[in-house]
């Protein structure tokens, strides 16, 4: 019921042993997270852990073979994903997806067809991304990489989600970009949004994050507060060895930006190293599709 999810103690969104296969392969392994309103939790794990498989599972788009997915105690498990978004979940997949002959208005007003109340007006997404009022009539496929994730985003914060499910959001942007997209996180979650990301910067999501877990093969095989978190504990649980046993045990395989030791860590915006291919798990191909020198 409904009710549940008014105390503060309860989760708004709250997975619960769930795992998902695509075909014969096992992409998640009796998953469970729960995110309470207004906090922002990130999702780390190399290429192929399964980190979009659990956002596209949340946002309906793959059918779990167990467990449910709960959001402010209802059930949504099986809403197919229309009705999720009108329920109040919005997905930013990786790689964008906007519709690149449509203005960046239309992409904007697809996200709102299905859109809840709120405060989130087309208006509001301009206040928010400055330049984009500017430039609404503009094809989206003339934007620079930076400027479609800014309006991919726009178009789920248009549905006015209660729940945003943001997916590789700095993958193939440059540091001064991905700063400037990260920096409205936090006025988003002060809003009330709840807000779980993927992040393959393991230091990008280590400071927007209250709370971090690490994906392995499928697996939840670590979660907390990054301040409780150390780097070994963090890079043992990226890469499923014990970084404890064998200081040195991956050459220079750190996960992508983990600081040296760990902490709130802010020693600079170290970008995803692009060496980090993980053990042994070929993901989908990455989509390294962004034009150099993007600015937004
Ligand atoms: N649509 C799909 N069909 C078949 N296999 C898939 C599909 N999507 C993902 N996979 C596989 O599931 C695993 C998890 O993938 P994914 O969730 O994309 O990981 P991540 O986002 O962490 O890189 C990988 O082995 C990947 O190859
Ligand atoms: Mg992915």
């Amino acid at each position: 019921m409904t009710a549940a999810g008014t105390t503060g103690a309860s989760p708004l969104l709250e997975v619960a042993g769930l795992s998902v296969h695509h075909g014969q392969l096992q992409a998640l392994h009796d998953v469970s997270i729960a995110v309470p309103a207004g906090q922002v939790h990130a999702m780390i794990g190399a290429n192929g852990a399964g980190k979009s498989t659990l956002l596209r599972t949340i946002a309906g788009l793959h059918a779990p073979t167990a467990g449910s997915i709960r959001l402010d105690g209802r059930d949504i498990t099986g809403l197919r994903p229309e009705r999720r978004v009108a329920a109040g979940i919005a997905l930013v997949p990786e790689g964008r997806r906007l519709f690149p002959s449509l203005s960046v208005e239309e992409n904007l007003l697809i996200g709102a067809s299905s859109r809840r109340t709120g405060e989130w007006s087309i208006d509001a997404i301009y206040d928010l991304f400055g330049w984009m009022r500017d430039r609404r009539r503009q094809r989206a496929a003339q934007l620079s990489g930076g400027e479609q994730q800014a309006v991919a985003i726009g178009r789920a914060l248009a549905a006015n989600p209660r729940v945003l499910l943001l997916d590789e959001l700095s993958l193939g942007l440059a540091p001064v970009v991905v700063r400037r997209i990260y920096a409205t996180l936090p006025q988003l979650a002060a809003s009330g949004m709840t807000i779980l990301l993927v992040e393959q910067d393991v230091s990008q999501a280590l400071a927007v994050a209250s709370h971090v877990h690490c994906l392995l093969e499928g697996r939840v095989t670590l979660a907390g507060p990054p301040a409780r978190l150390t780097g070994a504990q963090i890079e043992a649980a990226y890469f499923g060895v014990s970084a404890a046993s064998n200081g040195n045990g991956y050459g220079n395989g750190s996960p992508p930006g983990t600081p040296a030791s760990a902490g709130p860590a802010s020693a600079g915006p170290a970008s995803a190293s692009p060496a980090i291919s993980g053990p042994a798990i070929s993901g989908p191909a990455r989509q390294a599709d962004q034009p150099p020198g993007v600015h937004l």
